[in-house]
């Protein structure tokens, strides 16, 4: 049985906790896209544990899968295994050999494009991890992948091909003086010895195969989406997008399993019981507005509902995990999410963050769009098209702070009231049960209704 978790917004929506709730019953947990552009905080036994591309499972014994749809810094992985190890855990992570290996060189490209467009709207905010240009690569033909690291000829012979087109991009193009990042022989050396420590440690996979045998034995796999649905790079609102498949589609093709075995578990899709957006492009329920960030707004403090915003950001503690940048804030947007529901079939939903909006009289959700005199119940095609839609706002009435403990211990009908009504909605809509509600930052402060894996 598998059971993919798919962040049904802009990514932050809080899918490590459901992962980790449902984790416990795994054995198997797999990441299909991304890299080191995550960021989740673990607590277990007390201890904090941060981490961004290894898969949190590993932390409870579970066996951590990078996919073949994921792009890996060997950087990152081995100094957060190595951080893990320190702690006096034995982290069990397998590499796909087919994943794109991220090399210095990928970084600094992708912070030299976002510097080229900061003077106009068209940068992206990414987080400088070197995802886009790695996936690029991938696109381009010329990826060098984790398979090539264990073979050092191979690896000789892909940087000789492909270093010296990085180098005159950087240099002639963009006009930036390139250094060690671009360096063959130093990338050589390096990148040869992660090759030997991946293969003394017996750590790389034909992931497609390993997953499946394990499932054929009974296991259960969870499939981690990073990121979510508006910020993939065919349904999201491109080019404001990351660089892979959040969408559960991307479970089939990131792990080498068939989209019937990936359709035949559960997709659970996490939703954040308001919105929130790092980074620049539309957002069309926005409230208030961050400067440097929100499409023409220049000063801080100068937004619509500006009090509102600031209110929910200290509240829900909306600023990154990497970059502490402050996220923009705005209500639930109903034709965002039936798009993510749409887009990978959400057979439940987890909700969370609700105790965020405790205290509020009233709170809107945008229930639809207008568009050129329309009314429009999912989200346009075009970014263009999705800047100028104006919510219609469906208002609900607010409900009281609660000792949300003592809710989490007495279940789902010690809810208040008008939060049941609030998470009726949006499972009617969406067509998806509530499996899940989170009401605090803790993994514990969740009341889980359906666990897929026990
Ligand atoms: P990249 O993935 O670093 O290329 O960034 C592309 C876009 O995705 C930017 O707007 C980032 O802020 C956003 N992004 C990437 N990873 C995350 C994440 O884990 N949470 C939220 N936004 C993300």
């Amino acid at each position: 049985m598998t059971v993919t978790i798919v962040g049904s917004q802009l990514g932050d929506e809080g899918k490590g906790r459901v992962v980790d709730l449902y984790g416990d019953a795994a054995d198997v947990v797999v990441r299909y896209q991304g890299g080191d552009n995550a960021g989740h905080t673990v607590v277990e036994d007390g201890t904090e544990y941060k981490l961004s591309l290894v898969p949190s499972g590993v932390i409870r014994g579970k066996v951590g899968v990078l996919g073949n749809g994921c792009v890996i810094n060997p950087e990152t992985l081995f100094s957060e295994i190595d951080a893990l190890r320190e702690r006096g855990l034995e982290p069990d992570v397998r590499l796909a050999r087919r994943a794109h290996v991220i090399l210095p060189y990928h970084r600094v490209l992708d912070g030299i494009e976002e510097e080229a467009k900061s003077d106009s709207d068209r940068k992206v905010g990414t987080t400088g991890r070197g995802i886009g240009p790695t996936y690029e690569d991938k696109a381009g033909r010329r990826g060098i992948r984790i398979g090539d690291l264990l073979t050092p000829e191979l690896l000789r012979e892909k940087l000789e091909y492909v270093v010296p087109q990085k180098r005159a991009l950087a240099e002639n193009v963009f006009g930036v003086e390139t250094g060690e990042a671009f360096d063959i022989d130093a990338l050589y050396e390096q990148y040869k010895a992660y090759g030997e420590r991946m293969k003394e440690d017996n750590m790389t996979v034909n992931a497609g195969d390993f997953i499946s045998s394990r499932l054929d034995d009974g296991e259960e796999a969870i499939f981690e989406g990073a990121q979510g649905t508006i910020i993939d790079i065919d349904h999201g609102n491109y080019p404001y997008v990351t660089s892979s498949n959040p969408t559960a589609g991307g479970a089939a093709t990131g792990t080498g399993l068939s989209p019937g075995v990936v359709g035949g578990g559960e997709v659970v899709g996490i939703v954040k019981a308001y919105l929130t957006r790092v980074g620049s492009g539309p957002l069309p329920t926005e409230l208030g507005g961050v400067a440097g960030d929100t499409p023409g707004y220049d000063e801080q403090g100068t937004g619509e509902n500006e009090d509102l915003a600031e209110y929910i950001r200290e509240k829900g503690g909306e600023y990154g995990t990497v970059t502490g940048r402050p996220r923009r804030v705005g209500w639930l947007d109903m034709p965002m999410l039936r798009h993510a529901a749409r887009v990978s079939g959400f057979t439940g939903i987890a909700v969370n963050h609700l105790d965020v909006l405790a205290g509020l009289d009233e709170l809107n959700v945008g229930h639809s769009y207008e568009l050129d005199g329309e009314e429009i119940f999912t989200m346009p095609a075009t970014t263009e098209r999705w800047g100028r839609c104006e919510p219609n706002f469906k208002t609900f009435e607010g409900w009281p702070e609660v000792n949300w403990n003592e809710v989490v211990e007495e279940g789902y009908d010690a809810i208040p009231e008008n939060t049941r009504a609030y998470l009726d909605y949006i499972s009617d809509e969406l067509g998806a049960p509530v499996y899940a509600v989170g009401v605090g930052p803790g993994r514990e402060e969740t009341i889980v209704l359906t666990n897929p894996l026990e």
